[in-house]
């Protein structure tokens, strides 16, 4: 999501006269988006805003040049003015909700010269993306934002928080943004929301529409090749959105469906509103509908209150879907949400030993089914040139990385490949 808001909020730069600089000293204004879901993400800010502040005195002194520096996303929303206190030479920080009006904030902050430092964490009753310009296409692959916010409430999470109560964009606009990235150079697009699958959007005629109807529509796009989504809550996994991975071609055959735990008193007490058995059933469901899916999920080890047990019965999770690829996390504690108050939290070191006994399964499944596509043809979109000339980087139906010696011709092309080689990470092959 925040590669999206990145994505859009140089849209609405470029489209004022502003342009990207190759080098961070070459700038006069520096923008970090932020994330705030774990701990280190969020500390990451603050080193970084270390290094722009010295950039920020050396380009006055050397060049008497002035940078104005700004924050935008979920860092801003959750410690609002406290992020003036601990980097005052921050010139301004908005919310995730409110970077439509950086545009604003620049005219003003470039008018007055000593400006004192601007911050804005609003909830606005109107949808920021009302006031966006037309996008651009990310290139061969994009991202299109389709829901944000969340009202799951998950104890460990911050997200409600930060980005705010669910909000569904109205098909008309997302059918728009849609076609527009193609006619830019998209072939795939991946549909974003915190709880995509509990996209309700409004139709045409102001009916409300589930993501399978708009999956549909979308679909119907001239010249798009591939359809993804993320991220989906299990519990919003309904019928009809099952039923499209039945008939769908063009919607790949690759779900992240995040699990967290396999322990249903932990789900319990993360306040998920599902069970590992409803979660079995939908994931059974699922191959049912296409026995050539491929699952992926995100997991927390070390939540408050996890026994030996309750670990255990997240490793038989993985052990009975063996996810394709997977993300796992330690617990983080988040200042303002439920978990971060519960009494029985877990010591860093054991945290540590169950991620490490997690990962190991996890890539132990990810490696062997890199390693059963050996021999295998997999449709490639190439997107990225490689590090060595005359090599393309692209991505299988499944989101691995494929890395082949083929001509530069074929990037931003879907072409069939031979896989000829794997590892936990990444595949090589030939064009066939
Ligand atoms: N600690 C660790 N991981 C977290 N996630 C969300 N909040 C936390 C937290 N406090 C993980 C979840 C979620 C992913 C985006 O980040 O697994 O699905
Ligand atoms: Fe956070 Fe996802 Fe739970 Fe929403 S559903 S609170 S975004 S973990």
């Amino acid at each position: 999501m925040n590669v999206y808001d990145s994505s859009r909020i140089a849209d609405m730069l470029k489209k004022e006269g502003y342009e990207e600089t190759a080098k961070q000293t070459d700038a006069d204004i520096v923008l970090f988006n932020t994330c705030h879901i774990r701990e280190k993400a969020a500390e990451k800010l603050f080193s970084d805003l270390g290094r722009a502040h010295i950039i920020q005195q050396e380009r006055e002194e050397q060049f008497g040049k002035s940078t104005i520096i700004g924050v935008v996303g979920c860092v801003v929303q959750a410690e609002d003015t406290q992020i003036i206190k601990r980097a005052p030479f921050v010139d301004f920080a908005v919310g995730p909700l409110m970077y439509h009006t950086i545009p604003d904030i620049l005219k003003r902050i470039i008018r007055q010269k000593n400006h004192t430092s601007y911050v804005n964490t609003d909830f606005p009753a109107v949808s920021k993306f009302d006031f966006l310009p037309e996008n651009e296409s990310q290139g061969a692959c994009s991202y299109l934002a389709i829901q944000e916010g969340c009202n799951n409430f998950c104890t460990y999470c911050v997200v409600p928080y930060t980005r705010g109560v669910e909000y569904s964009r109205p098909v008309a606009e997302v059918l728009q943004e849609a076609r527009r990235l193609v006619d830019t150079g998209t072939l795939e697009i991946n549909l974003l929301g915190q709880n995509v699958n509990s996209y309700h959007g409004e139709d045409e005629n102001g009916k409300e529409r589930n993501l399978a109807y708009l999956l549909r529509r979308v679909a119907e796009i001239d010249g798009l090749k591939r359809l993804r989504y993320t991220t989906s809550y299990p519990a919003d996994m309904n019928d009809d959105l099952i039923s499209c991975y039945k008939d769908m071609d063009i919607l790949m055959p690759y779900l992240h469906l995040p699990i967290q735990s396999g322990s249903d008193k932990i789900l319990k007490a993360m306040n998920r509103r599902h069970n590992s058995a409803d979660y079995l059933r939908i994931v059974e469901k699922l191959f049912k509908a296409n026995p050539k899916i491929g699952m992926s999920s995100d997991f927390i080890v070390g939540f408050p209150g996890e026994t030996d047990a309750d670990f255990q019965a997240t490793l038989d999770v993985v052990n009975q879907v063996k996810y394709i690829q997977a993300f796992s996390f330690k617990y983080s504690r988040r200042p303002g949400t439920p978990a971060a108050v519960m009494d029985n939290q877990i010591e860093e070191k054991v945290k540590k030993q169950r991620l490490e006994i997690l990962q190991n399964l996890l890539f132990s499944y990810q490696d062997k089914f890199n390693q059963a596509c050996v021999g295998k043809v997999m449709p490639v979109l190439f997107d990225q040139k490689g590090r060595h000339k005359g090599q393309l980087i692209g991505r299988t139906p499944y989101m691995q990385n494929l890395h082949a010696e083929i001509n530069d011709d074929n990037i931003n092309k879907i072409v069939n490949v031979k896989v000829t080689q794997a590892t936990t990470n990444s595949l090589s092959g030939k064009e066939v």
